[in-house]
């Protein structure tokens, strides 16, 4: 199985809006695959799709060739596929280490939580404290494991969502613009954390991202999206040269800044 997700023909309107049009992907298991487009060209809704926050209203989903259009996002994260939110979100006055532990409290299932002994729990906690210390190593961040969570910087919070969002021990990872609001010194380390993270995880990338520079740099492959649907992909340098993108994206882009 070379692909690890592929998304057919999904389409999704809301009250007569088409957020995303027989938007198709074929993601390559161990890549880094980026997309592209203008503002309110799909790209959100095509990962809320993907991750289950709303579901197709045709096509179809396939994560490891199971069908997930139609779960839970908490299902399938399960399956190892799992997300991060643009404009990551910590609570500020719990501690970094806090706010990691909150991402996996729920994992024994809540009904089974209350039943479960106190030496189990004791277990679970532990082991959870330990996984979440390693992955905020993993992430730079041990130095602020007690420190509250509000005095992190931009960048910082995004390594912070990374290391959360890798307590679900996932396999492929979706990242909503990771690199918004970063400064510039940040994002090459940002880029040096997710490098590490893939190789140490097997990790299958799938990112949307405005930073076109950075975006060339880590992808294997992009899309370019256009009004909800998939207009162009291929590698980096395709895209960079082809027409369509260039009047559809660049274009917009030159415009709007
Ligand atoms: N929940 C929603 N309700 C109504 N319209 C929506 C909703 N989500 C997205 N849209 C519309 O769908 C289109 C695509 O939006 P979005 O997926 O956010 O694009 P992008 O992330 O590429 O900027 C836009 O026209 C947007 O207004
Ligand atoms: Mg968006």
């Amino acid at each position: 199985m070379e692909n690890i997700l592929e998304v057919k023909s999904v389409s999704k309107s809301f009250s007569g809006v088409r957020a995303c049009e027989n938007a198709s992907l074929s993601i390559k298991r161990g890549s880094v695959t980026s997309i592209i487009g203008p503002n309110g060209a799909g790209k959100t809704s095509l990962f809320n799709l993907i991750s289950g926050a709303i579901s197709p209203d045709s096509g179809s989903i396939l994560f490891n060739e199971i069908e997930i259009a139609k779960k839970h996002p908490h299902q399938i994260a399960r399956l190892g596929l799992v997300r991060t939110f643009q404009g990551a979100k910590v609570i500020r006055r719990l501690s970094v280490m806090e706010n990691i532990l909150l991402a996996a409290q729920h994992n024994p299932g809540d009904h089974l939580w209350r039943v479960v002994t106190p030496r189990v729990r004791k277990r679970f906690e532990d082991e959870a404290r330990e996984r979440a210390l390693e992955l905020l190593k993993q992430v730079g961040l041990t130095s602020f494991v007690d420190s509250y969570a509000g005095i992190l910087s931009g960048g910082q919070r995004k390594l912070l969502d990374l290391a959360r969002a890798m307590m679900a021990q996932p396999t492929m990872l979706l990242l909503d613009e990771p690199f918004a609001g970063v400064n510039p010194a940040l994002v090459e380390k940002l880029v040096e954390v997710l490098q590490s993270l893939k190789a140490k995880h097997d990790l299958t990338f799938l990112l949307v991202e405005h930073d076109l520079e950075t975006v060339m740099n880590i992808s294997d492959e992009v899309y370019v999206m256009a009004q909800g649907t998939v207009i162009a992909s291929g590698l980096p340098n395709s895209i960079y040269d082809n027409e369509v993108v260039i009047d559809a994206y660049l274009g917009t882009r030159r415009k709007s800044n």
